[in-house]
């Protein structure tokens, strides 16, 4: 076979391609949607919680079997149809919520109250959610949206993100809801809010069947930390975006666990597309996802830093053990 030899030139205008790609602002979302200001101005206002603290009727507790890694803040969950309605479950891996549906998330940093999302489904069309994060007053009693997101909310060293990056997230799957879905609900250890709870809570449209994620415990515990962490924008089904590219990977790893493919680990996203340059079985040391997870580090501009790429300062030292063990014997 001949020897390839590129000219001077050709060198240059790929080296300026990769340059210029790396630098384009895949990181900056576009504005957060007009619907965004139809969120009430105050935390109380959201219909959480009663003048007492306690859960508002019809808002029920959840929590995913496979969580988002929040730099060790604590979480708590909540969702509220709205009354006399279901989610349509007839796509199993993007459920669809009726509009007027809103899920909670609060997060405590050192035990100090610092920020409560709220995602509200405001229309018919997939697309049709606004999003944003309230920032505990300093009582921590009640919360003030805050467009622009926070930093170092309340003396600790969490960042409450803007309304504009959640949909980083929450846009990378056509359901947007991320933590309530059959493939998390279908993992719940018993006694917690599972797929039987939400089926006789009167919630879902459709039976689901097992959704047990396949493997031994180190294999389930490493693809559901994928799948949380990583699959709502490293997924082969990203909605199209009217706005720019944002947090777009725009490469083949498919880190979501989808419900026709649990049947063996083989078949999962992760193990058809994963062993690449990202994992090297046997090898955490020289696996692209190894090293990215394993460092905090702001983005170069020949690449990425870290990963996740945002909402994130603080390694998750746990999952970074998970994952040598997975890929020293995968
Ligand atoms: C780094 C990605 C990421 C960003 C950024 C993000 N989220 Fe999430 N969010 C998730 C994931 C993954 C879950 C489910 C897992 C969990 O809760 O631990 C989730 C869960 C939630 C939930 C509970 C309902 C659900 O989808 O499971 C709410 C409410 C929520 N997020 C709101 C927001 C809001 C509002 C913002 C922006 C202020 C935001 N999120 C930013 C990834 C993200
Ligand atoms: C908010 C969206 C988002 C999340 C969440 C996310 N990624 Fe990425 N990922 C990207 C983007 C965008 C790129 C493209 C590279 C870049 O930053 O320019 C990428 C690239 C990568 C690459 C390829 C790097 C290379 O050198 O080719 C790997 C491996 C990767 N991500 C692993 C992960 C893992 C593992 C997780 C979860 C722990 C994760 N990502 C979470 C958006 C995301």
């Amino acid at each position: 076979m001949k020897a390839y030899h590129p000219s001077p030139a050709f060198l240059m205008s790929v080296l300026l391609a990769a340059f210029t790609a790396a630098c384009a602002e895949f990181d900056v979302c576009a504005p957060p949607a007009a619907n965004v200001a139809s969120l009430p101005a105050r935390l109380s206002e959201t219909g959480l919680r009663q003048a007492d603290g306690g859960l508002a009727p019809g808002v029920v507790a959840f929590t995913p079997a496979f969580a988002l890694w929040s730099d060790g803040a604590e979480k708590h969950r909540y969702l509220r149809l709205p009354d006399g309605q279901q989610i349509d479950t007839s796509a199993v891996d993007d459920w669809r919520f009726p509009v007027g549906t809103r899920f909670w998330k609060e997060f405590i940093r050192d035990g100090v109250p610092v920020e409560t999302r709220l995602l509200v489904k405001t229309g018919p069309a997939d697309h049709e959610w606004a999003a944003g994060a309230y920032v505990f007053d300093d009582g921590g009693v009640d919360a003030t949206f805050a467009e622009a997101g926070a930093v170092d909310v309340r003396g600790t060293a969490h960042d409450a993100p803007a309304a504009s990056l959640c949909l980083g997230c929450h846009g990378g799957r056509s359901s947007f809801v991320l933590g309530f879905s059959a493939l998390q609900l279908g993992n719940v250890a018993p006694g917690g809010f599972d797929l039987a709870a939400a089926a006789d809570a009167g919630m879902l449209s459709t039976a689901i069947g097992p959704m047990r994620v396949p493997g031994t415990d180190d294999q389930r515990a490493a693809l559901g930390y994928l799948h949380a962490n990583c699959s709502h924008c490293h997924n082969t089904q990203r909605p199209m975006t009217m706005g720019p590219r944002c947090f777009d990977p725009q490469n083949e790893l498919d880190m979501f666990l989808r419900a026709d493919e649990l049947g063996d680990v083989a078949a999962t996203g992760p193990y058809r597309t994963l062993f690449t340059n990202a994992v090297r079985k046997g090898d955490p040391a020289n696996s692209t996802l190894f090293q990215l997870v394993s460092r905090r580090q702001p983005k170069g501009a020949f690449g990425p830093q870290q990963m996740p790429p945002l909402a994130t300062d603080v390694v998750d030292e746990a999952a970074v053990e998970t994952l040598r063990r997975w890929i020293q014997a995968p």
